[in-house]
């Protein structure tokens, strides 16, 4: 019984469905929230449950038998640290803080650091799944001590989502590792809708498709290599009519929302100096789409090109289309595994990429087809330099990088912006490429700062006095 006692405090969307999902899986929750009318909704929704409240954060511990287990789904940043500040007085050596919230990961680092000094456990968890999966099982990435994590291993495996009979959770890495992971897969997460987006204003303004024919074709997309959760509810989105008959998708304002996660990614990628150029350009989407009013007065400027040109063949096209998408995925994903090895390196984290891959396969937002192949290329060499030197995706993106030129060719020439799969194809063309232009800017460098260049010849650095 001691064991199966867990106390969550923060009771937003994602404490509340955790709080059921560990309920149902037998444990018992205490519950504790900054405000009494969380706790109180809760408990008049699910009287039944074998849940008890406490309305003071005394009680609360008191409730829980020592070492404690305490989850934390409070607001990420100063909500957290206060939080902590008031339960340290009330905790011995060995209890466990658990922050479950979307926590930027040197934050973790302080926090890990800062409790490891007074005995008490910290384990940075992200969770990814939303309230669906908080509920149903979710997709977990705890960092912190490994011998933390063998404590409280038999809980998590029972709230993750389950594929294979494979739990969608394990042991990521030290310290802010569980909540960097997490900030990847949302980088990753920005990167494909972004690139299913762009997909759809292509069939919605080159085709000038349907939205109940697009819905289709998403649809069929998700039977093949694309199977994935954003394609399938981007197949749902796109059916979906309201009361009145009208498809809502057509209602729905063009301004792109966010919570930070995709600004942290692309932030980190530029302190490793690792290339993240997909993924940022969606966040930087994200922006633009939020200039609404400037973007309204702007379009004026812009000649419009709305015919379908005759010599598209549809069929063709996309296939062509199937084809691009998949590609710029490709690239998604490799650079964000890309940057958490760069992270494991420089922080020391040892991560397994194999096991990060499976998590990410149920639970997650993320979750897709594509996410086997790169299990198994890792799961064979956890050091591969990238995804693309990987057999299988060399041959993936060489079959498919004629459609994807195809697809940003025609775009252009309607005026449509693709700016991650036009990404996706630079980063693409320059990783391939053995000579890049870079010997052009070494040259700039020297001439205007004395910056020194390598030569192709012999081994060294050299000045030259340009200006003679
Ligand atoms: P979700 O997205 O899951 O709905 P959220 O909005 O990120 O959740 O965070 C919700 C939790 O953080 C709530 O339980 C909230 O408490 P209140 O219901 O009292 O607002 C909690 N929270 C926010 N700021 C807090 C603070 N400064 N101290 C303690 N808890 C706080």
């Amino acid at each position: 019984m001691l064991k199966k006692q867990i106390g969550i405090i923060g009771l937003g969307i994602m404490g509340t469905n955790l709080t059921l999902n560990f309920e149902k899986n037998g444990y018992q929750i205490s519950i504790f929230n900054r405000t009494k009318d969380k706790i109180n909704e809760l408990m008049l929704n699910y009287p039944k449950k074998n849940i008890k409240p406490y309305y003071t954060l005394k009680e609360f511990i008191s409730s829980l038998n020592h070492p404690k287990y305490i989850l934390l789904m409070v607001k990420s940043g100063k909500a957290t640290d206060e939080t902590i500040k008031k339960l340290i007085p009330y905790l011995k050596k060995k209890d466990i803080i658990i922050d479950g919230g979307n926590t930027y990961f040197k934050d973790t680092i302080k926090r890990y650091n800062k409790l490891k000094k007074i005995g008490i456990d910290f384990i940075g968890m992200g969770i990814s799944g939303g309230e669906e999966g908080a509920l149903n099982g979710a997709s977990i990435m705890p960092g912190g001590d490994k011998t933390i994590y063998n404590k409280i291993s038999h809980f998590l495996i029972k709230i993750a989502a389950k594929k294979n009979n494979r739990s969608c959770v394990d042991y990521i890495g030290p310290n802010g590792s569980g909540h960097y992971v997490k900030m990847i897969h949302n980088g990753i997460e920005y990167g494909n809708m972004q690139l299913i987006s762009e997909t759809y204003n292509i069939l919605k303004n080159i085709l000038l498709i349907n939205n109940k024919k697009i819905s289709k074709i998403f649809n069929k997309w998700n039977k093949k290599e694309l199977n994935s959760y954003l394609i399938k509810i981007t197949r749902n989105i796109l059916k979906f009519k309201n009361k009145k008959n009208k498809y809502l998708i057509d209602l729905i304002l063009d301004k792109a929302d966010n919570k930070g996660t995709g600004k942290w990614a692309s932030i980190s990628a530029l302190e490793l100096e690792s290339p993240f150029s997909l993924i940022t350009e969606a966040v930087f989407n994200r922006y633009l789409s939020n200039l609404k009013e400037e973007r309204k007065i702007a379009s004026k400027n812009k000649k419009i090109i709305n015919k379908k040109i005759k010599r598209i063949k549809e069929k063709i096209f996309i296939n062509d289309l199937e084809h691009a998408l998949y590609f710029g995925i490709i690239i998604s994903y490799t650079q964000g595994f890309l940057l958490m090895q760069k992270a494991s390196r420089k922080y020391k984290w040892n991560l397994n990429y194999s096991v990060i891959a499976k998590i990410f396969q149920e639970g997650c937002i993320i979750k897709a087809k594509i996410l086997n192949k790169i299990r198994s290329i890792y799961k064979k060499n956890n050091q591969i330099k990238n995804l693309l030197l990987s057999s299988f995706f060399q041959k993936k993106t060489k079959k498919y990088q004629s459609s994807i030129r195809n697809i940003i060719i025609e775009s252009i020439k309607h005026g449509i912006p693709t700016p991650t799969l036009s990404s996706a194809l630079s980063y693409y063309d320059s990783y391939n490429s053995d000579k890049l232009p870079a010997n052009l800017i070494q040259a700039q460098r020297d001439y205007f700062g004395n910056h020194m260049y390598e030569r192709t010849d012999k081994k060294g650095k050299f000045h030259t006095n340009w200006k003679i």
